[in-house]
């Protein structure tokens, strides 16, 4: 039997709109509900305890909003708090983590670089994606302080973001790398200037397609997908910050010119 429910995603901010993209390029007929923890965003520098609580409080949000599942599209918050979600709440709830195992897979060269947020890159998890995918390749990390904020204020084609990702992205140019992991969801809309930063030969790479379809997966496994009529299909976008400035955001990042958002402090 289809099931009305909403899918929950949330983020720090507007990033994880590189996810919901995706969602809702899959599943047209999905009613979506997005929380943008802005008032709290960056994450990546922030204790991953303090991470956690905040990540909890929107979980449970969403879920007495309706969520059906809970998509965490922040590689941050997953790394730092996806076990302790998963323990506390029984509704399916499905993460995000670098792309490593697939870069390990595609390069050619055995030289990967990996864009995240120091939190990201500091977490257990993600030294484990490291050790069982890329031990016997050349793997480059980078903390990218402030890329985040950047995106936050919708500026992605500005000088002062490209002089950031110059700055990020020189190491990997001397080392040579030849796949980039865009390892938090705020990046993806930096892609086409970390394409012409690092040229044509480089493959830059995110999990956000991916997600999508474990998403879709899980729904259908667990009979959950809506069935509904794509013309019908609803998205709610709620924020603990200010709720004209992060509209004017979304509306640009995702290309509607129709969107509300809703103040919600947690
Ligand atoms: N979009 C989050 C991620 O994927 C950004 C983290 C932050 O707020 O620093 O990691």
């Amino acid at each position: 039997m289809p099931n009305p429910n909403p899918i929950g995603i949330f983020d720090s901010g507007v990033g994880g709109i590189s996810v919901f993209k995706e969602i809702r390029l899959l599943m047209p007929g999905e009613n979506i509900l997005y929380y943008a923890d802005s008032a709290h965003c960056p994450y990546g520098t922030q204790p991953p305890e303090s991470i956690r609580r905040r990540t909890i409080k929107i979980t449970k949000f969403l879920i007495n909003a309706g969520a059906k599942i809970i998509v965490a599209a922040c590689n941050t918050a997953s790394i730092a708090g996806l076990d302790y979600l998963r323990q506390e709440f029984q509704i399916p709830i499905v993460g995000m983590e670098p792309a490593i195992k697939p870069a390990a897979q595609i390069t050619s060269n055995g030289k990967v670089g990996v864009l995240a947020t120091g939190v990201t890159i500091n977490g257990d998890r993600f030294n484990s994606l490291l050790t069982r995918f890329a031990c016997d390749i050349e793997v480059i990390n980078v903390p990218c302080a402030g890329l985040v904020e950047q995106v936050e204020m919708g500026l992605l084609d500005t000088p002062e973001t490209a002089a950031l990702l110059r700055k990020y992205l020189s190491p990997l140019i001397k080392c040579g790398v030849d796949t980039v992991v865009l390892g938090c969801t705020h990046y993806p809309f930096l892609r086409p200037l970390v394409e012409s930063i690092m040229g044509p030969g480089v493959k830059v790479i995110d999990t956000g397609c991916a997600v999508a379809k474990r998403v879709h997966q899980v729904l259908q496994e667990e009979d959950l997908l809506a069935n509904r009529a794509p013309e019908y299909a609803t998205e709610n976008f709620y924020t603990s910050g200010s709720a004209s400035y992060v509209r004017q955001v979304i509306k640009n990042l995702w290309d509607q010119p129709n969107i509300t958002v809703e103040y919600i402090e947690l």
